[in-house]
């Protein structure tokens, strides 16, 4: 029997590249899209070719609790007990502290952060229950130096991480492995909105000098969710071409 995932913001620049992964690796994955969007999640299952045995496309609103309650729980019985979650979806709204309207802090703290607990509450008692299943979520550089412009965005991603190695000490005795990807800047949609000059800014401080590709943020999870990871938990693993060495 395939082993079964659930990624969110799964067809984004790193959440689409992660989907591919899992699906060459033989999972069955549930891609969650957001709420009315139905039409471009099809589009993006119909370009990467995938069946409906290999990917199951899934509308959720990940920043609504009682939603992702309901709905999870009713996918737990459809489908079983998840075997990976795949924490991914986030958003920016970047800006200078000093100019920061509130909405565009709790649009990041709910859709980056709050969307982690929505989630991860209501597959994890049943994933400790089944034993040696994996949590990854994916957090941020950012998260790890802080940013310029994005004490939203950092402080959710770095919320995550304290997140992680916290549950994966609630996991631990299950088998139940949590742990952190740290992208650095990719290239995705999300990094392609800042300004040319800032970029190249930042491209030039970032010691490989280059930006990582989607693929190597995918091939990260493949390896954080396979047995031959089953004793890393709690970890953060950080793929930023040395931009930042914690
Ligand atoms: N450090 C210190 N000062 C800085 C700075 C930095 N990194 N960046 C800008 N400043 C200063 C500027 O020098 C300028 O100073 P003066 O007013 O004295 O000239 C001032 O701040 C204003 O700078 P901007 O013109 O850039 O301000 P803005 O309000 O137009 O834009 C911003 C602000 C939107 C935050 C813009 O600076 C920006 O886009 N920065 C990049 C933010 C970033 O890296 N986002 C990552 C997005 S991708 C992602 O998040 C994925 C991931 O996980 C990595």
């Amino acid at each position: 029997m395939k082993k079964l995932a659930l990624i969110t913001g799964s067809k984004g620049g790193i959440g689409s590249a992660i989907s591919s992964c899992l699906v060459e690796e033989g999972y069955r994955l549930i891609a969650t899209y957001y709420t009315g969007k139905y039409e471009c999640a099809k589009e993006w299952f119909d370009e990467k070719g995938f069946s409906s045995d290999q990917v199951r496309l899934f509308e959720l609103d990940v920043t609504n609790t009682h939603e992702c309650n309901e709905k999870l729980e009713k996918l737990l019985e459809e489908e079983g007990t998840i075997d990976l979650i795949v924490n991914n979806a986030g958003i920016t709204r970047d800006g200078q502290f000093k100019k920061m309207a509130a909405e565009n802090w709790f649009e990041v703290i709910n859709t980056n952060l709050n969307s982690v607990y929505n989630v991860t509450q209501p597959l994890f008692s049943a994933m400790c229950e089944k034993g040696n299943c994996r949590i990854i979520n994916i957090s941020s550089v950012n998260g790890q130096k802080g940013q310029f412009g994005q004490t939203n965005y950092a402080a959710a991603k770095a919320g995550m991480i304290g997140f992680t190695k916290s549950l994966a000490l609630e996991g631990a005795k299950y088998g139940v492995t949590a742990n952190v990807i740290a992208p650095g800047y990719t290239l995705t949609p999300m990094v392609a909105e800042i300004r040319e000059e800032i970029l190249d800014n930042i491209r030039s401080g970032i010691p490989l000098k280059r930006l990582a590709t989607p693929e190597e943020i995918g091939k990260a999870v493949k390896y954080l969710a396979s047995d031959d990871a089953a004793y890393i938990t709690g970890e953060t693993l950080s793929i930023n071409g040395g931009l930042y060495m914690s």
